[in-house]
């Protein structure tokens, strides 16, 4: 009788404890004994993205306030001080590079968290040690960008690291929410190289060139801002560019937009995204018969679609408004989400080759 009433109550009891959130030292002590559950690690993959997709629009607000050379050396800001506030754009561009920090530390969590997930798996650490890698790299492609005066093509590099590292982190979320192989001996080696298609090799062959003509139309607009107004030219604080520093242009000289270029790069940027959403619609066209497939790709084909729409309009409605921040800003977001689209879409088109059994808690 007396076991009868114990028993639910201390099942409520050890529900409470398992449910009530856990101090940070609690927390610790939890994850040095068991280490961190796959839905703690999903949750410290989803921060990892937020901060890698944020400072992509924190690194793009430096140069659209013209702050690309607030700070003209690294890692100090010039050649007196570490930090200085003493202008907008010097304070602007250290804001960026502390933002940098904090990035860094969600990806360095990503990798520790990597290593103590419980199974652990090879595949989730080798993509957040790119994380772990990328972000430095990315901090010494930053100071060669401002050793290089912004120079152009060292600009365009540093987006599409950026890029790269979103991919990255997107890559690592959708591998994350897996189920976890059956075989603990298949967990130990990397099981991104032993996976098999989810989708039929038509279809998976056409996401790759859909995700090919994203990356070119991405590269194309980095080929558009470095030569149009917004390639980083430093402005006063009383709002006029180049009146502090001047950024070399891909065609044109610094602080002398050539009209004629801009246009045509915008029209071969133009063209580009145009055949990526032909491809995509092509896509589409395949899917209507595989029932199968379409359900894999809906979710990410879906959001595509909806990112890329919104992406091109801002595009045209930025280029016939004189390309005000505001809408260049919005376009730099909506690339990040449509190349985040874009790797989901890539991610969900293969799956883990072995039997696999849920392990989730
Ligand atoms: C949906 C696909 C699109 C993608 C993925 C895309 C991507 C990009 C990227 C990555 C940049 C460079 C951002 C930077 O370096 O900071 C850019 C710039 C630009 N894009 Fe697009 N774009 C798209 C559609 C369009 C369309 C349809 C137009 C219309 C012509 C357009 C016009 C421009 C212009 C004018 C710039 C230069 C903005 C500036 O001064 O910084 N884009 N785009």
């Amino acid at each position: 009788m007396q076991a009868t009433r114990v028993t639910p109550n201390a099942h409520l009891l050890s529900q409470h404890v398992a449910n009530r959130s856990l101090t940070p030292m609690e927390l610790l002590r939890r994850v040095r004994s068991q280490g961190f559950t796959p839905k703690e690690f999903r949750t410290i993959c989803v921060a990892a993205l937020v901060m890698l997709s944020l400072i992509v629009v924190s690194g793009a607000a430096v140069r659209l306030t013209g702050s690309g050379l607030g700070c003209v050396d690294w890692p100090n800001c010039n050649d007196d001080t570490f930090v200085d506030v003493s202008s907008k754009h010097a304070a602007i561009e250290q804001i960026n590079r502390v933002f940098t920090f904090l990035v860094a530390a969600a990806v360095a969590l990503a990798a520790v968290a990597a290593w103590f997930r419980r199974p652990r798996r090879r595949d989730l650490i080798v993509l957040a040690v790119v994380m772990l890698v990328g972000v430095p790299a990315q901090g010494l492609v930053g100071a060669v960008v401002v050793w290089t005066k912004l120079y152009p093509a060292t600009v365009q590099l540093h987006f599409v690291l950026s890029m790269v590292l979103v991919w990255t982190a997107v890559l690592l979320l959708v591998r994350s929410r897996e189920p976890d192989a059956a075989n603990p001996e298949r967990l130990r080696r990397p099981s991104f190289f032993r996976r098999r298609s989810a989708v039929v090799p038509r279809v998976r062959g056409r996401v790759r060139l859909v995700a090919t003509w994203t990356a070119l139309a991405v590269v194309a607009g980095t080929v558009v801002t470095g030569t149009g107004p917004h390639a980083g030219d430093a402005k006063g604080d009383d709002g006029k560019a180049c009146t502090v520093g001047a950024a070399r242009r891909f065609f044109g000289n610094e602080c002398d937009v050539n009209g004629n270029a801009l246009v045509w790069v915008t029209r071969v940027h133009g063209v580009v995204v145009w055949i990526t959403v032909l491809i995509t619609l092509s896509l589409l066209w395949l899917l209507r018969r595989l029932r199968h497939d379409r359900e894999v790709l809906a979710a990410p084909i879906t959001a595509w679609i909806v990112t890329a729409l919104i992406q091109g309009s801002l595009g045209y409605v930025q280029y016939a408004n004189g390309l005000p921040v505001g809408i260049v800003a919005g376009h730099i977001a909506g690339t990040t989400a449509l190349v985040a689209c874009t790797a989901w879409m890539w991610a969900v088109t293969t799956k883990v080759a072995t039997p696999a059994t849920p392990t989730d808690p």
